[in-house]
Order: structure tokens, then C-alpha cells, then sequence
């Protein structure tokens, strides 16, 4: 039986105090995790191919990060980043300092993807004012694409079905089309970088502030990876322009792709970058916004301080996490291992795209989308009505695998697909595992025919 049945609201309520984001569900109860495995409160094992949400990196139950958070803790838990500084905060960006493109030197440390993106597109809009160019405050992103849920990086995010309800709260963001190779020409102006300079020139180069983009693509295409010189292009018009070029790592970074950076194969630095997710192995809500001097100076000889600040900001038993995973990930060769383990599973990966209603995997490094079509000579998506990602998650837990749903990317409604995203200490035999399992889930949503399993 699927676990992830649905229940009516009335039914639930009187069972749990807590209102998770779907009201209709009932989940299993996780108690415990060990590396690649998560355990329910039956005994249940399920192996979590996508490190939760991209999170998990170094996989479950990790004792170097429980210590060095309960060591932070017994020394100092909190000060505040306004008026303390901290050896955590600031051995931590010493160590990112070794990893993050050359340049980007100076990290500001918060808790959610979401609040480094709207930091990072504060600090382009107030580098700019204080450089003396007030005009510009336009933001340009990609579509599809997905940079948070507070309200401007919901702004900055072409997801549709997020962004209707609150649609009179948030700002005009310009999108242009993501380089979404399985759906796009490869001459098209998606494809070259093209679409940005036309673009910038639309809106006007004065009144442009800063570029947003995931480097390779999160859930929102699905893991699609932009050709070799995409990046190259975009520095180019972005340097032409003098347009801040934001990269929002929060995803893709941190090792994901078997590099620290996803940018850093491209050969190409941003002026702002975000991290998040995984940063912490994901024991702790870390994420950062990282700029160079360059960004910094204008404020720094101006007004003296960024106007951003948050409770958390810089909070040492977080940056404790960091600073642990870290240097975990650098003693293990853990972002090494994610490149070998990422050719492997691609390798295997393989097997899926002659099973039916898989249109295309791809992907980098421990990183995999497979998307999921009605038609694979046309690529024409599933109805929604036939909620294919989801059922197939349904079906995926049912058979003990974790997998990340996506819908809406073929058109802004249709399109389904799910993300693979397993710890980097994932071994050759749970890569099998994974595979084997897909399957399963596989045949079994091609069985459902409906909608809700
Ligand atoms: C690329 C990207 N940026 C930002 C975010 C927002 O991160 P958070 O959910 O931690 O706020 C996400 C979350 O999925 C993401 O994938």
C-alpha cells in the first residue's frame, strides 16, 4: 500500500497539532537517520535519494556535526551578528574563502536559500545606490526557474502555481527563457545568452541592477545543464552592461555537482553568489551570500553598512555546522567522491531512458533529473490532471526510495519530473538500489491510470 495515502482535512486535524504544507496527507514519521537511510517509527527503511531537499550531503547521523554543534552550544550558542563577531562565523568563511570562486572573499551568513537570495539582490540594488547610480533596480531571471519563497525571491521565481495567490504582493521581475536544453533549440536565443542582452537592451542598461541564475538548473528544469559557453556569454554582457551577475548556488553548490561551485567548470566567477542547502550537511538552516571587495566598497566608503540583518545572521552554533561540514567535506575529498560517484550514477542512470514515459535524464555530479513525458518523439508532457511526478513519488516511497517531484516546466502547468540527489557518501551498491527501485515505482505509476494513487 502507498503510505503517502490521502486523508480528508477533518480526519487529520484531531491527530496532529502540526499543519504541514500538505493539509491532505498523512507522512510516515521519520525517527532516525543513518547515512544513506532514513527510518520511520515502523521500522521502515527508505533510501533517500535526494538528501531531503538537496540537503543532506553528507548523509544522515553524522557524529563530527551533532559534536561540533553540542561543543558550540556548551561554549556559545547566540550572539548577535550586530554587535559580536564570532570565531565560527569567521573560521568559516575563512574555509569558504579556499573554495569559492577567486574574488568572492566575504560571506554574510543566514539560515534559508530563500533569505540569501533576497539578501543578495538587496546588497546589488544597494551597491548600485550607493554607487551612485539610483536608476538601477531592475532584476532580469530565468523561466523556468526557482530562487525562494519569500516574496521578492518568489518574485524573482517563474514557478506559476506558487506565485497566483499572492500575485498583488509581488514585484515586476523580467524573465527570460532558461536554457532548458531538452525544450529548446540549440541555436535559440535561451541557448546562446542571447535572450539576456535583448533583454538588458529592452529594459534599458541604466535601470538593470543584477542577472539571477542557477548555474545548472535545480527542480525547476530538473538538472538541465547549459552548454559549455552559456555562462562565459552571460559575463560577457553582463560585464558590457555593467549588470551584477547573481549566482544562486543555493542548490546546485556546495559540491552537488562534483565541484564546489557549479559555475566553477564554466570557468566564469559571479559578483554575488548564494550557498545554502547542503552547507551544513544539513543539520542546521545555513545558507550565505558571498560578494567581492568590488560589491562591498561602495557601501563600505558610503553609508558603512548593509541595510540587512536578521536575529540569525552569522549565529555561531550554525556557523559551527558549516564549519564542520566543511571541513569534513575537505579531509573526506567528499566533493571529489561526488564527481566519481555522480559519473557512476549517470552511468547507471542510463538504464532508465528506454523505460516508458522517460523523455530524458540528465544531470552532474550526484545531481539527476528525469523528466517524464506522454510522448518521447513529440516530448509532449502529461495533463496535469494526471499528476504523474506526484504519483510517481507516492509510488517511489511506497517501494522505500525518496525522490524530489517537479511539475508546471514543460509550459507553466504541464510537465512532470523527479530529481535524484543522493548523499556524496552514497555507495556503488545503494546506486544499484536506487536504480532498481525506480524502476519499481516506475511500473507502477505506468499502472494508475488516475490522478491520486
Ligand atoms: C536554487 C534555489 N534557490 C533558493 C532556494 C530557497 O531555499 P530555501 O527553501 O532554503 O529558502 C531554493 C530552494 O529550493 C533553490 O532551489
Amino acid at each position: 500500500m502507498i503510505p503517502f495515502r490521502t486523508v480528508s482535512p477533518a480526519h487529520r486535524y484531531p491527530e496532529t497539532g502540526v499543519f504541514y504544507r500538505a493539509l491532505d496527507r498523512e507522512f510516515p514519521m521519520a525517527v532516525r537517520g543513518e547515512g544513506c537511510w532514513l527510518i520511520d517509527d515502523k521500522g521502515r527503511r527508505y533510501l533517500d535519494a535526494c538528501g531531503g531537499a538537496f540537503v543532506a550531503n553528507l548523509g544522515h547521523g553524522v557524529p563530527e556535526l551533532a559534536d561540533a554543534v553540542a561543543a558550540q552550544m556548551r561554549r556559545v550558542a547566540y550572539v548577535n551578528g550586530t554587535a559580536f563577531a564570532n570565531p565560527a562565523a569567521e573560521e568559516l568563511a575563512q574555509e569558504l574563502r579556499s573554495l569559492n570562486p577567486e574574488g568572492l572573499d566575504f560571506a554574510y551568513f543566514l539560515s534559508s536559500g530563500s533569505e540569501a537570495v533576497e539578501a543578495a539582490l538587496k546588497l546589488a540594488r544597494q551597491h548600485w545606490v550607493e554607487s551612485g547610480r539610483p536608476g538601477k533596480h531592475k532584476i532580469i531571471a530565468l523561466e523556468p526557474g526557482y530562487h525562494g519563497n519569500t516574496l521578492l525571491a518568489l518574485s524573482a521565481s517563474a514557478r506559476p502555481h506558487y506565485k497566483k495567490t499572492y500575485g498583488p504582493w509581488l514585484v515586476p521581475v523580467t524573465m527570460i527563457p532558461a536554457p532548458y536544453s531538452y525544450r529548446r533549440a540549440p541555436d535559440s536565443p535561451a541557448m546562446t545568452a542571447q535572450a539576456l542582452e535583448d533583454a538588458i537592451l529592452r529594459e534599458g542598461a541604466d535601470a538593470v541592477a543584477a542577472f539571477i541564475a542557477e548555474p545548472v538548473g535545480g527542480s525547476s528544469t530538473g538538472a538541465c545543464v547549459p552548454p559549455g559557453d552559456y555562462h562565459r556569454r552571460v559575463r560577457e554582457i553582463c560585464d558590457r552592461h555593467q549588470v551584477l551577475f547573481i549566482a544562486d548556488e543555493v542548490l546546485c553548490g556546495s559540491g552537488r555537482t562534483g565541484r564546489w561551485t557549479a559555475l566553477e567548470r564554466f570557468g566564469v566567477a559571479p559578483d554575488i553568489m548564494t550557498l545554502g542547502k547542503g552547507l551544513s550537511g544539513g543539520c542546521v538552516p545555513l545558507s550565505a551570500v558571498v560578494a567581492s571587495r568590488k560589491i562591498l566598497d561602495p557601501i563600505a566608503k558610503g553609508s558603512g553598512a548593509f541595510k540587512h540583518a536578521q536575529t540569525f545572521s552569522h549565529s555561531p552554533v550554525i556557523c559551527a555546522a558549516g564549519l564542520a561540514a566543511v571541513r569534513l567535506i575537505k579531509a573526506r575529498k567528499l566533493v571529489d567522491r561526488c564527481a566519481e560517484m555522480g559519473a557512476l550514477l549517470h552511468r547507471k542512470l542510463r538504464a532508465l531512458a528506454d523505460l516508458p514515459a522517460v523523455g530524458d535524464v540528465r544531470g552532474l555530479g550526484l545531481l539527476a533529473g528525469v523528466e517524464f513525458v506522454a510522448d518521447k518523439a513529440s516530448k509532449a508532457p502529461f495533463p496535469r490532471a494526471r499528476r504523474f511526478a506526484e504519483t510517481f513519488t507516492a509510488a517511489a516511497l511506497d517501494a522505500g526510495l525518496l525522490v524530489w517531484p517537479n511539475v508546471g516546466q514543460a509550459d507553466g502547468e504541464n510537465g512532470d519530473l523527479v530529481m535524484l540527489a543522493p548523499p556524496f557518501i552514497v555507495t556503488e551498491a545503494e546506486i544499484d538500489e536506487l536504480v532498481a527501485r525506480f524502476k519499481t515505482a516506475l511500473a507502477r505509476t505506468l499502472e494508475v491510470r488516475h490522478g491520486r494513487p
